[in-house]
């Protein structure tokens, strides 16, 4: 099929090659023009594991091509799929300017029947919004070719982004027309061989299901976060309860691992933007409003710990921090909770040295004018003469360091683990200070 992605983002970038490696031509739009020539130079411009060699593949075999050209890209596909950020405004709802423009742009240069689905994730009532833009565009011109807007929420991670896309558990399909379903099945068919993973509903409950899946992932784990710090308050141990209680089917182990709170692109947003539909509409979600507070709070777990040790007055002390992306296998920083970490400690007085296996490059960008934070190359340079170290994302690398080398570096042999990665009876005998989440110190 032709089909068309708009904004080629982390979203945008994995659907418009996957939908391409099963055999479909894909044009992938974006407005960045520094993102599209580097993305026709041959640059992946994030990190995603797997991703770089099917774009390659793709793009030599012709059925990936990657451009800033609007009308090219609207004419290209008998499907227009909308994958453009939408990033909080200020009252927390959605900001759909670019979902909006994006639709617009289709009304402006259509010409024929055209599915437009938006993957973007966009509150209930969006499709009409988009149908409306497209419809006044083409006023404009006096036509009125037919379409149709479709909800396909996106629910893919990132740093499994490929393997998601690829192995979906569902595909949400919010739609009321026939031939635009028929469409979508034909879309997806290569990603559901076993067994059929569409759901067909409502465009406004396909709309409704993104959020609500989200809110329910951060629910558990504020959920978690909470029902750590109880622990750690009453001799219990976190890891411990998390076994036993996940162990049970109806909880589950997924997602149920406590740390330095939830961020990212998608999760304290979608938060946000699900709590701001729920005011409006008179039904505010009390749950979810506690999950947002309890997460706040939760960023700056480890930097009350830090203070607990050292003193609320850092200045002089040096931290060394392992981990800056909100989560591992991604260079996203959005709403990362390292950032929370380094604010505090920064504003303690303390410099920071961080590392991060692959979010040193967009570290150092957010960082240039900082004299307190240094990005490193290596996990080890972090610990050059830093007082304690703090570990903030779970990435393989830093599951079996060398802890006599860093009980060697650090001028005070303490780590603060925002992750539960080690073993606190290990690090113990080992002679590590080590304070983790939600257990016994
Ligand atoms: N990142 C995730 O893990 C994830 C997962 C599921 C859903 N989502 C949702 O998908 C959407 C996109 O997220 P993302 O992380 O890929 O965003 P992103 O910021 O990485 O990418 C968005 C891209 O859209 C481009 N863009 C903006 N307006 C445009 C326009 N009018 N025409 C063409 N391109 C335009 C931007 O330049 C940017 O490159 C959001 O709604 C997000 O909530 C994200």
């Amino acid at each position: 099929m032709n089909v068309t992605v708009i904004g080629t983002g982390y979203v945008g970038l994995v659907t418009g090659a996957c939908l391409a490696d099963a055999g479909n031509n894909v044009f992938c739009l974006d407005l960045d023009q520094n993102k599209i020539a580097r993305l026709n130079r041959g640059e992946i411009p994030i990190f995603e594991p797997g991703l770089e060699a099917i774009v390659k593949r793709n793009e030599e075999a012709g059925r990936l091509r990657f451009s800033t050209d609007v009308p090219a890209s609207v004419a290209h596909g008998e499907l227009q799929l909308i994958a453009v950020g939408t990033p909080p405004g200020e009252d927390g709802s959605a900001d759909l300017q670019h979902v909006i423009a994006a639709a617009r742009s289709v009304g402006r240069y259509m010409d024929g029947y055209k599915v437009v689905v938006t993957k973007s994730t966009v509150p209930v009532g969006t499709a009409d919004k988009v149908k409306q833009a497209i419809i006044d565009e083409q006023k404009k011109r006096h036509l009125g070719n037919d379409f149709t807007v479709v909800s396909n929420p996106e629910f893919l991670k990132e740093g499994a982004a490929v393997e998601d896309f690829m192995r979906p558990d569902r595909i949400i399909v919010g739609a009321d027309d026939a031939r635009a379903i028929a469409m979508l099945r034909q879309l997806y068919a290569p990603f559901q061989r076993n067994r059929e993973r569409i759901i067909v509903m409502s465009v406004r409950s396909a709309e409704l299901t993104k959020y609500a899946a989200n809110a329910m992932l951060a629910t558990r784990i504020s959920f978690m976060n909470e029902i750590a710090n109880l622990a750690e308050a009453i001799g219990a141990d976190i890891e411990e309860v998390r076994r036993g209680i996940g162990s049970d089917p109806r909880i589950g182990y997924q997602f149920l691992y406590p740390g330095v709170g939830f961020g990212g692109s998608c999760f304290p947003k979608d938060v946000k933007a699900l709590q701001r539909t729920a005011a409006d509409a008179g039904r505010p979600l009390r749950v979810v409003n506690a999950v947002e507070e309890v997460n706040e709070a939760q960023k700056h777990v480890l930097g009350f710990k830090i203070r607990d040790r050292f003193g609320q007055q850092l200045r002089g002390k040096c931290f060394a921090i392992w981990g800056l992306a909100f989560k591992a296998n991604t260079d996203d920083m959005r709403e990362a909770p390292s950032l929370a970490l380094i604010d505090d400690l920064v504003a303690a007085g303390a410099t920071v040295r961080a590392y991060d296996p692959a979010a040193g490059t967009e570290a150092k960008k957010l960082f240039t004018e900082s004299r307190n934070v240094t990005i490193v190359p290596h996990a080890m340079d972090a610990l050059e003469g830093a007082d304690a170290l703090a570990i903030v994302t779970e990435w393989q690398e830093f599951r079996s360091p060398d802890f006599a080398g860093i009980k060697q570096a650090l001028k005070t042999p303490a780590i603060f683990d925002g992750r539960n990665l080690y073993d606190p009876a290990a690090l113990r005998a080992q002679g590590l200070e080590y304070y983790p989440i939600g257990r016994k110190q």
